[in-house]
């Protein structure tokens, strides 16, 4: 299950399915100008609960939200996080 905040909508989560597919399929609004290809930082979200299922970062993620301002250590970007098999609740920006 996906929790997204502020709304506290709750959608399916498909294992290998990255965070930002999951968000369109279920018609939440996010914006990701590069289509997923880690570019943009458009998809910044925060993730408040279930970091450890998701796909580790990756090396090109970690350079652009190093140019991105608001970052914590919960910052991830949507089209490069990919879901586990456990809940995760996201807060989006
Ligand atoms: S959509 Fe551009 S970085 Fe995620």
């Amino acid at each position: 299950m996906l929790t997204i905040n502020p709304s506290g909508k709750t959608i399916p989560s498909t294992e290998g399915m990255s965070i930002l597919e999951a968000l369109l399929a279920a018609g939440e609004k996010i914006a990701h100008k590069c289509e997923g290809k880690a570019e943009c930082g458009s998809c910044h979200i925060f993730v408040t609960e279930g970091r450890k299922t998701l796909s580790k970062t990756q090396r090109l993620e970690n350079e652009k939200l190093d140019t991105l301002v608001g970052v914590s250590s919960n910052s991830r970007l949507a089209c490069q996080a990919k879901l586990g098999n456990e809940n995760v609740t996201v807060e989006l920006l």
